[in-house]
């Protein structure tokens, strides 16, 4: 069969918590030309705890680019036109493993796990008057379970192999942007140890304004310098692919996932945001080469960097933990769904929650709140409440959790938002969006307008 001839081609690895995407688009028109998607599992070992297998992470990495290069050559196109190879990824989610085996030691501790709370009380101790800003200038977060550097003092206090592979020299800590470049790049065999810019600010190791690994907060959070990662920009050549159809490509951007909604939204100016319904929700707002630091609970993370010698851009960033995931409780943990797609059914069949509210603070509360111990409430009960309610008002909770986000970004902006930008998963639900424009009162994507009700 004829080969069609179209050019340059890039390929996008997207290691979300939920999935894995290998996607193939043309980079002159930007059309996408193939891809393949593949579940990965959450283990919920105790109470709170969230791990997942970086065994199946790769494994789940390896199989998306192969099953994509043989589509893409069922299709006639020719996968040796793929010139790079970008990555993005879930953030914060914490890595350790052994370079002279390749082998990770321990589960990967997944952003939303909640073990660390006791970790962060005895942290918050040593700090002046037990500040969880103490930090904020130089980090841009919070003291919180949700960053890397908790989980890794978790790790060094709870996990005798691990003690062991640093006392020899042998452990490396990664996000999983490290954890995937050093595997693709040869493991054991002269993999490339590095993270770039926007995945480092997410460690809280890591300083936002001279973007380099912070020695007082690797003191701090008692984190040998030994174990990081060499730090890059988002865009330029760390090492070339050494297995697999795509052998020798070089991998040449890398962007944590909520930064790489952000450029991919192409929101370069000051003042444009996004929010991205993943498995959390994520809305970030483009504050230029200054980072800004919230009065109201946001959090300060570097966007991207374009280039070695490009100056960084930052972001202040409202997060919420559970978004897609509440569909997903409602799919395996209530059953009142088969698949996630039909929770927009139920919920336009009600048509309102009938004063049922629902906080899904399963994983404790983000943004603006940052307070751990916080739990997961469905009220507003009666006999006429059911499936269709709660439905509706897991819908409404992830609008009311945005809201109260944009509230804050308007706040610490002074310019309100006057229109939002949307991706993620749960977009394809047309009530979930509605009801966003009209809880947010401004447009929402291209289509959503503000309801005149
Ligand atoms: O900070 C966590 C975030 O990067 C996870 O994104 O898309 O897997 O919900 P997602």
């Amino acid at each position: 069969s004829t080969r069609l001839v179209l050019g340059p081609l890039v390929g996008a690895i997207d290691q979300g918590t939920g999935s894995t995407r290998f996607l193939v688009f043309n980079a002159k028109t930007a059309e996408l030309l193939s891809h393949h998607q593949v579940e990965i599992k959450q283990k919920f070992p105790k109470e709170g705890w969230v791990e997942q297998d970086p065994r199946e992470i790769l494994q789940s990495v390896y199989e998306c680019v192969e099953k994509t290069c043989e589509k893409l050559t069922q299709l006639s196109i020719d996968i040796t036109n793929i010139k790079a190879i970008g990555v993005s990824n879930q953030r914060e989610t914490t890595v350790v493993w052994d370079k002279t085996t390749g082998e990770p030691l321990y589960n990967a501790i997944v952003w939303l796990d909640l073990r660390t709370q006791s970790t962060v009380e005895r942290l918050l101790k040593k700090i002046p008057g037990r500040n969880k800003n103490f930090f904020k200038g130089r980090t841009g977060l919070p003291l919180s379970t949700y960053f890397s550097a908790v989980k890794l003092r978790w790790l060094l206090d709870n996990v005798e192999e691990i003690r062991h592979a640093v006392a020899e020299g042998r452990a490396m800590f990664g996000t999983v942007d490290s954890w995937i470049i050093w595997s693709l790049t040869g493991g054991k065999n002269g993999g490339v140890h590095c993270t770039d810019v926007t995945n480092a600010s997410r460690t809280m190791l890591f300083n936002i304004n001279s973007l380099e690994w912070d020695i007082e907060l690797c003191q701090f959070f008692d984190v040998p310098m030994s174990l990081l990662p060499k730090v890059r920009s988002s865009s330029e050549i760390y090492g070339l692919m050494k297995s697999g159809a795509l052998t020798g490509v070089p991998i040449s951007g890398c962007l944590g996932d909520q930064s790489a909604a952000l450029v991919g939204q192409m929101c370069f100016q000051d003042g444009q945001a996004k929010n991205t319904y993943g498995t959390g929700c994520f809305l970030l707002c483009n504050t230029g080469s200054k980072p800004v630091v919230s009065d109201h609970g946001l959090l300060t993370t570097v966007a991207y960097q374009l280039g070695r010698d490009k100056p960084a851009c930052y972001a202040l960033e409202g997060s919420v933990a559970i978004a897609g995931a509440v569909v997903r409780w409602l799919r395996d943990n209530l059953g009142i769904v088969k698949t996630t797609e039909e929770v927009e059914k139920l919920a336009a069949e009600a048509g309102t929650s009938y004063g049922c509210y629902f906080v899904p603070a399963f994983s404790g509360l983000y943004a603006p709140y940052w307070e751990p111990s916080a739990r997961g409430i469905i009220c507003g009960l009666t006999q006429f409440t059911n499936k269709n309610h709660i439905a509706f008002a897991a819908l409404e909770a992830v609008c009311f959790q945005t809201r109260e986000i944009l509230d804050a970004m308007n706040q610490d902006c002074g310019i309100p938002l006057s229109q939002l930008q949307v991706d993620g998963g749960m977009t394809n639900n047309k009530i979930l969006m509605q009801l966003q424009a009209d809880i947010l009162c401004i447009p929402v994507g291209e289509q959503f307008s503000v309801c005149a009700l």
